[in-house]
Parts: C-alpha cells; sequence; structure tokens
C-alpha cells in the first residue's frame, strides 16, 4: 500500500539543496574560522535537511538547534515558545536559521523577531519549501529552495503527519486514506 503521492524525489531534493549551498558559500564567503557562521536547526522538521546542507557548504560553520513552537491563535502579539534554546551567545555573529518550511510565516516572524534581540552580526533564514499563497506576514527568508504552489500538506525528508513519516527520502502529498487511518495519532 502506498501513503502518499510524490511530488519531489531524493534526487530532486538533492539538487535543491546543493543549489541552496552554492548561494550559501557565495554570500558568506567571506567568513572566517574565528567567527564562523551560526547555523541554526529548528527541530524537528529540519534535522534531515540541515545535516544534507550543511555537509554542502564549504565555509566555517557552527551548528546550534533549537525547538520552537508558536501561538498561531495569539499572532497579531508575535508571541513564540523556545520548547529548547540554543546554547551560545549570538552577539556578533552570522546567523543563519535553517527551517524545513515556510507556511503562514508566523513561526519564522517571531523567531526572527526573537533572535535579532541578541544583536547578531547578521540574520537571515534558509527554507527547502515554501509555501508562498499562504504568508501572512512581510518577511521573505533570503534562501528558498521550493515553492510548493498549490499549497498542499507535505510529509517525508524530516516533515510529518502526526510525527509519522518524518523517514521518508522523498517529499510526498500523503493519501486522504493515510491521513484518515492517521488521525487520531498524537
Ligand atoms: P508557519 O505557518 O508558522 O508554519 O510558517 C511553519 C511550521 O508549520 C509546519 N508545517 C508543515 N509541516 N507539512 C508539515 O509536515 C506541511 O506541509 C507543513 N506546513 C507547515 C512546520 O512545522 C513548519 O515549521
Ligand atoms: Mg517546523
Amino acid at each position: 500500500m502506498s501513503f502518499s503521492k510524490v511530488l519531489y524525489s531524493a534526487t530532486q531534493i538533492n539538487d535543491v539543496v546543493q543549489e541552496l549551498a552554492n548561494q550559501i558559500n557565495m554570500k558568506y564567503a567571506d567568513v572566517t574560522f574565528q567567527n564562523p557562521l551560526v547555523l541554526i536547526c529548528i527541530l524537528k522538521g529540519s534535522f534531515i535537511f540541515f545535516s544534507d546542507i550543511t555537509r554542502k557548504i564549504n565555509i566555517p560553520q557552527i551548528h546550534e538547534f533549537m525547538t520552537v513552537s508558536s501561538y498561531i491563535n495569539d499572532r497579531s502579539t508575535g508571541k513564540i515558545n523556545i520548547l529548547a534554546d540554543i546554547t551560545i551567545d549570538i552577539k556578533g555573529k552570522d546567523v543563519l536559521i535553517i527551517e524545513d518550511i515556510f507556511d503562514t510565516g508566523v513561526t519564522l516572524d517571531c523567531l526572527l523577531k526573537e533572535l535579532e534581540k541578541r544583536n547578531p552580526k547578521s540574520l537571515e533564514c534558509c527554507v527547502l519549501l515554501s509555501k508562498p499563497t499562504m504568508v501572512k506576514v512581510p518577511i521573505k527568508p533570503a534562501f528558498v529552495g521550493i515553492e510548493l504552489n498549490p499549497p498542499e500538506f507535505v510529509i517525508g525528508y524530516g516533515l510529518d503527519y502526526n510525527q509519522l513519516f518524518r523517514n521518508l527520502p522523498f517529499i510526498a502529498v500523503p493519501t486522504n486514506e493515510t491521513i484518515k487511518l492517521f488521525k487520531r495519532y498524537t
């Protein structure tokens, strides 16, 4: 039984990730080992994308991890809940957030505001996927891999449906049957 319809194969994803890494390598070409680029992985969804792209980024870098949840029903106040924070002071550092998907943009908007308060030298974001027709905030990630149009709900390559299917090596749309079958799973 097939749980999903493939949208982007592992090979296609690899090409997109390489292209994003090329852009990042150009943009941060001046970064040194004395003040390396801080790459922040937003857990859980970005862990596979992060592990792939960091191995294609060939400039001095350190890795940090963060778990956040945004208050979707409280977006006017732009609050974010940091469940696990990074472990270093980013003041004066070049910081690049690596995120799986930019949907309404609320999560990233809140996160950028929070990290901006810590006075990094620069702060940008790289997302593998974006749903441009869904965006509700006035920001745009500096690096965008794939624009999903129409903005379908996707799974695989780190993205989940009720925590399942992160392990799929491709990006896919779950079938209606899959959505029904795993609806009650928490
Ligand atoms: P916002 O709306 O704040 O949402 O940009 C970003 C977060 O929502 C999750 N998200 C998805 N997760 N398939 C998923 O598995 C999707 O199609 C999808 N769209 C949004 C994701 O956690 C992301 O960080
Ligand atoms: Mg996420």
